[in-house]
């Protein structure tokens, strides 16, 4: 199992394990033999787990007991992002994810459309059979996901896009999954109320900090080191908040003509020439200041007021151990 080393981990690292063996259990075992060769190669190297991660300590921090709903839960979680990873790197036409090939590079385009379906409805009938109002969460987090990668197609190659509409897209698209995670870990433990809306507002944050350090890390990490291909934003036009920072750097701004010149099919070259730009302290130093500056306001939603009467200290500190170890990725 692949993990980010967070203190938080020991204490579900058991748990975890079940989540994975629930994922396995519901997402394999399809009748037709190519498909679920397939789903295995997608779910073979596992991956961070970090929504579930937020769902087993949000479920604790609020007093949750091993129920197994949690579990169920977690998997549901787990199999949504799944899916919509099929389904991403089929848009993104990656061929690599948790450092195996990707589903559309080894079986095709079908075939990662129904890989991808087959998770999203496996995770509707588990959270279903936790309860209709954790099927309606997650649900509603998918409706929201869709719309979040609809928004990031139709601004795809325009370097007129705003931070603005780059953070709705992200909260869309990665927020809410963080989201679900948390308000699941919420109502699996009986909370509701502005216990729930505390975990709401800080999974939205959360998932947008870490899908702001995604796209850093798209821009200065290495193959190698994510698993994935690097320079597939750039290919793929989705210019993200990081690469529109960059833009406004004095040294940097040439940048904007050479990805107006390459049009709807940049080069290698000058997705490479780019990216060798882009590896320069300033701009990575900056740029994760307002990563940890955004993952900063996830942890604050434990110090509003209200927040009393739990230890919030495990979700308070996850967000920024997140960030440091995230940045280990980045290849100066
Ligand atoms: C990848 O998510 C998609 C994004 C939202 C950036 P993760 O980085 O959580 O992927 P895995 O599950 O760890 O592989
Ligand atoms: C995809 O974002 C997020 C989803 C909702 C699937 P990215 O396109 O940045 O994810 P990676 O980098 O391929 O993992
Ligand atoms: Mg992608
Ligand atoms: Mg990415």
């Amino acid at each position: 199992m692949v993990t980010a080393p967070l203190s938080a981990l020991p204490a579900v690292q058991d748990r975890l394990e079940l989540v994975d063996a629930e994922v396995h259990r519901l997402a394999a075992g399809s009748a037709v033999a190519g498909m679920d060769a397939a789903v295995r190669q997608l779910l073979a190297t596992g991956g961070k787990r970090m929504r579930s991660v937020l769902l087993l300590i949000t479920h604790r921090t609020f007093g949750g007991g091993p129920s197994g709903a949690e579990i169920t839960a977690a998997a549901a979680v787990e199999m949504v992002h799944a899916g919509s990873l099929a389904h991403d790197d089929l848009m993104d036409a990656a061929t690599e994810r948790r450092g195996v090939r990707t589903v559309n590079a080894d079986y095709g385009t079908s075939m990662a459309v129904m890989v991808g379906d087959r998770l999203l409805a496996r995770a509707g009938q588990a959270a279903l059979s936790v309860s209709p109002q954790v099927a309606g969460e997650l649900i509603q987090s998918l409706v929201e996901l869709i719309e979040g990668q609809v928004m990031e197609m139709t601004d795809a190659y325009d370097l007129g896009r705003t931070e603005e509409r780059a953070m709705r897209s992200i909260s869309l698209k990665t927020g809410t999954l963080f989201r679900s995670g948390c308000v699941l870990g919420g109502l699996t433990a009986g909370v509701d109320g502005e216990d729930l809306d505390r975990a709401r507002r800080y999974g939205d944050r959360f998932g947008a900090a870490f899908q702001v350090l995604d796209d850093l890390l798209d821009l200065v990490s290495t193959t190698e080191l994510l698993g994935k291909p690097v320079g597939n934003d750039l290919r793929q036009g989705t210019y993200t908040v990081p690469l529109l920072r960059a833009l406004r750097r004095p040294e940097l701004a040439w940048i904007r003509d050479v990805l107006a010149g390459g049009g709807r099919e940049p080069a290698d070259g000058q997705v490479e020439k780019v990216l060798a730009a882009l590896k320069q302290d300033a701009f990575i130093d900056e740029t994760l200041d307002h990563v940890r500056e955004l993952a900063g306001q996830a942890a604050a939603v434990w110090d509003e007021p209200g927040a009393t009467g739990r230890d919030y200290s495990v979700l308070r500190k996850l967000p920024l151990e997140y960030v440091s170890w995230a940045e280990t990725l980045i290849s100066r």
